[in-house]
């Protein structure tokens, strides 16, 4: 069985019809697998096989407690970019020595935070922040393990906004200052050297860029050893890139495989930190058509989904393939899919051929990953709601976010002013 599969003209989530979903909850709604998820998930960690290693769901991709809960209960590691994410990984009952924490940011409370629910590793991304970790974890009387985030210098070739391998971005520190990065650690006291890691891009749908990073950080292992310092694990930051139309990433195997053949004899255990890969084909937007207003340019279908929901297609113009819960008859014709957000850069779709009538319900294809996590109140509209199908059940997993939640924390001046 196909997560997201159409049975007589009708969209199903596993055994649920979208349809029902979006009745008794509304719209607009993620809805997500279990089962797919967990596929992605597993495509991993049997990749991995016995190999030494972990597979850390990078949570920014969707970080529902829900979501990160099953993950948790199949052995998943986390990787986190902030003490709030590292907070859901523990209430979602994941195990922090299973968590890495990435991000060029990291604030002492949050190396605090980390270190006393005892991570597994922090990748640090500049020597400034090493400096300061090696302080906290000192005050503490605590040692942080510790991988140095390297930027390889290499050509993701991905969308520039999701490119981070390269010398002009800000992440990681430069491969070249990486050994006297890695001296000045072995001597800082509070800390212990494990790994070495880079992340070079995300939605990569070939392997030859991954490959060449990987390269380079051979490269740099051996010099290591030969300092005598030496690398345990390598982490080669985020998973494979995702069909969203016609790309045609490799199976996860492949990738695996061809990292592990380049190991060759070097005792080296392998993390890894997919996001997209797991999330975003396990999800989808649902969203109802309020009006067609065709003109004399465009025919333009206003739809209650909008970029506060999903900011992907007008923040990089990314394309996500919009599908009818139901098909019906009709005359196909082409639509920009629009919402009602006050921005002419508000659409979910563009020239998009359909068969639509208002009160139609459409679900956005792969919305699972840096869907809702991205989503904002701008407009002042509540975010979605967010479902997780499990079998022929569907279990509200966030609710729809009313005008009470938005304004809590928000006052007025006192009247005297
Ligand atoms: N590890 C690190 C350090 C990362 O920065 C990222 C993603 C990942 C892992 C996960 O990469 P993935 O497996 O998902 O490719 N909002 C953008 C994507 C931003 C990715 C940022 N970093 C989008 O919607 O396309």
């Amino acid at each position: 069985m196909q997560p997201f599969e159409r049975r007589d003209g009708e969209l199903f989530v596993e055994d649920v019809p979208l349809a029902r979903i979006a009745e008794q909850f509304g719209t607009p709604t993620y809805v997500y697998s279990r089962a797919a998820f967990t596929q992605h998930y597993l495509a991993y960690a049997q990749a991995l096989g016995d190999h030494p290693g972990m597979v850390c769901y990078a949570i920014k991709a969707n970080s529902n407690l829900a979501v990160l809960n099953l993950l948790a209960r199949l052995g998943a590691g986390f990787d986190i970019v902030s003490g709030g994410e590292l907070e859901r990984v523990l209430r979602a009952g994941g195990d922090p020595k299973r968590v890495v924490f990435s991000g060029v940011g990291k604030t002492r409370e949050e190396m605090t935070q980390a270190l006393n629910a005892g991570i597994f590793c922090f990748n640090v991304e500049s020597e400034a922040e090493l400096e300061q970790l090696s302080q906290v974890a000192s005050e503490l009387g605590k040692t942080a393990n510790i991988s140095l985030r390297v930027n390889p210098d290499v050509d993701a070739q991905t969308h520039p906004y999701i490119s981070t391998g390269l010398k002009e971005n800000k992440f990681g520190i430069d491969i070249e200052r990486a050994p006297a990065v890695y001296r000045r650690a072995a001597e800082l006291p509070g800390l212990s050297v494990q790994g070495l890691d880079c992340h070079i891009g995300s939605q990569l749908t070939q392997l030859a860029p991954f490959m060449d990073a990987l390269d380079r950080l051979l490269v740099l292992v051996d010099e290591l050893a030969g300092e005598g310092i030496h690398i345990h694990h390598l982490d080669l930051g985020g998973g494979l890139g995702v069909t969203y139309r016609d790309e045609t990433p490799p199976p996860v195997s492949d990738y695996m495989d061809a990292i592990k053949a380049r190991l060759g004899d070097r005792k080296l255990s392998l993390m890894f930190e997919p996001g997209r890969s797991i999330a975003a084909n396990a999800g989808v937007l649902l969203t109802q058509v309020l009006y067609l207003k065709p003109t004399e340019h465009k025919n333009f279908a206003i739809i209650d989904g909008a970029m506060n929901d999903n900011i992907r297609p007008s923040l990089y113009q990314a394309w996500q393939n919009i599908v009818p819960v139901r098909e019906h008859g009709g005359e196909v014709k082409t639509w920009d899919l629009v919402g009602p957000v006050c921005e002419t850069g508000d659409f979910l779709g563009k020239d998009r051929s359909l068969a639509l009538e208002a009160g139609d319900v459409l679900a956005m294809l792969s919305a699972g990953a840096y869907g809702f996590g991205m989503s904002s109140n701008y407009n002042s509209r509540g975010r979605p709601a967010e479902v997780l199908v499990d079998g022929d059940r569907a279990h509200l997993v966030r609710a729809r976010e009313t005008i009470d939640d938005q304004l809590r924390g928000e006052q007025v001046l006192p009247d005297s002013e």
